[in-house]
């Protein structure tokens, strides 16, 4: 077979690029946690619970029963892939917090069968899940050329593919994760580099049944919890931190106020922790806690304000049959 493929070596095809610890980058977990543990109430931000086994838990969680999201923002993305792809004619894919970038392949192979698949720019913080993903990609499609950017998406990073017509995708509610002000921060990022074809694929997960929520964020099966706790192991690992698991409970609740899912790790009995590399000890009462996650919850008209906020309109709104989850279709103002 004279297949332009054959002669595209594999590894020649997947471009990584680590941005994560060079100079100046904000990716510091030292800075982070000293003044995320010396804040009242403690948090830090969620982008450290993405280590490698963190990023596996993460696979694990969107498998429970309980956790609808994947599987409704998949039906929803199946129907309508032809419709974007008709309607964006993208060449490029450029995606941010990728992970396993398996819900992807939709949108790749409706623009392959539009002829029009050439590369593939996933954006993430973990370079373990982003390598398997590309080295699956190749395979599943033997011409696509897949750029790995390994950086923090709350910084402005260049968009990958400048000269081809790029389809932006920002999946699995993941926009949920920022702070409100955050959220509206990271919009301006792409708002600003988008060419006035491209166009911006949003998932959001809707405001529904407080039950049915909650329980998205406390599976049975508790992956939920091993994914929250893994970040102790990170600061453990990390920093040369003493955190004992067995000392914190999970807990994740919707804050209606807020319109939010909100999770925590609260210490179950008065504990001290160490922290060698921070050179520091960091107290906790019983029942007081570490935030580690926000999700926030949407409407047609909040994610409207968002976009607005961030110098995009939106251009097609889409939800499953009962509700729960939308695909937002953005253009830049
Ligand atoms: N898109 C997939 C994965 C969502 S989980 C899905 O819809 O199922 C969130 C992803 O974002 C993870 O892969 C995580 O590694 C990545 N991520 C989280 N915070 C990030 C940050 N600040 N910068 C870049 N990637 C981040
Ligand atoms: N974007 C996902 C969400 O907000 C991330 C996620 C799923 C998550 N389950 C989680 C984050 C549990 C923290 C804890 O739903």
């Amino acid at each position: 077979m004279s297949d332009e493929s054959t002669s595209m070596n594999a590894d020649e095809r997947i471009t990584v690029r680590n941005l994560l610890h060079g100079e100046g980058s904000p990716f510091e977990l030292a800075e982070d946690a000293r003044s995320g543990l010396a804040s009242t109430p403690k948090t830090l931000p969620p982008k450290y619970l993405y280590d490698a086994s963190g990023s596996d838990l993460f696979e694990r969680i969107t498998e429970q029963p309980e956790y609808y999201q994947t599987l409704t923002e998949l039906e929803i993305l199946r129907r309508i892939a032809p419709l974007i792809v008709d309607r964006v004619r993208p060449t490029a894919l450029v995606e941010f917090g990728s992970g396993s970038a398996s819900k992807t392949r939709v949108l790749l192979d409706e623009m392959r069968r539009a002829g029009r698949l050439e590369g593939y720019g996933m954006l993430d913080v973990s370079e373990s899940a982003s390598r398997a993903a590309a080295a699956a990609l190749i395979q599943a499609y033997p011409r696509l050329e897949v750029e790995c950017v390994i950086a923090d998406f709350e910084q402005p990073q260049p968009l990958p593919f400048p000269g081809k017509r790029r389809l932006l995708a920002f999946l699995g509610s993941t926009i949920g994760n920022f702070e409100v002000e955050g959220a509206q921060a990271f919009l301006r990022g792409p708002a600003e580099r988008m060419h006035d074809d491209d166009a911006f694929l949003i998932g959001f997960d809707l405001v529904k049944d407080i039950a049915v929520l909650e329980r998205a964020y406390n599976d049975a099966a508790g992956v939920t919890e091993a994914f929250n706790k893994n970040l102790l192991s990170v600061l453990n690992r990390e920093l040369g931190a003493d955190f004992n698991p067995g000392g914190f409970d999970h807990l994740a609740f919707y804050n209606e106020a807020e319109a939010r899912i909100e999770m925590h790790l609260v210490a179950n009995r008065p504990q001290h922790v160490t922290v060698i590399d921070l050179d520091m000890i960091v107290e906790f009462a019983a029942g007081e806690s570490l935030r580690t996650e926000l999700s926030h919850k949407y409407t047609r008209r909040s994610v409207e304000a968002l976009l607005e906020a961030g110098g995009l309109a939106l251009d097609l709104w889409e939800t499953d049959p009962n509700g729960k989850f939308a695909l937002g279709l953005a253009r830049r103002r």
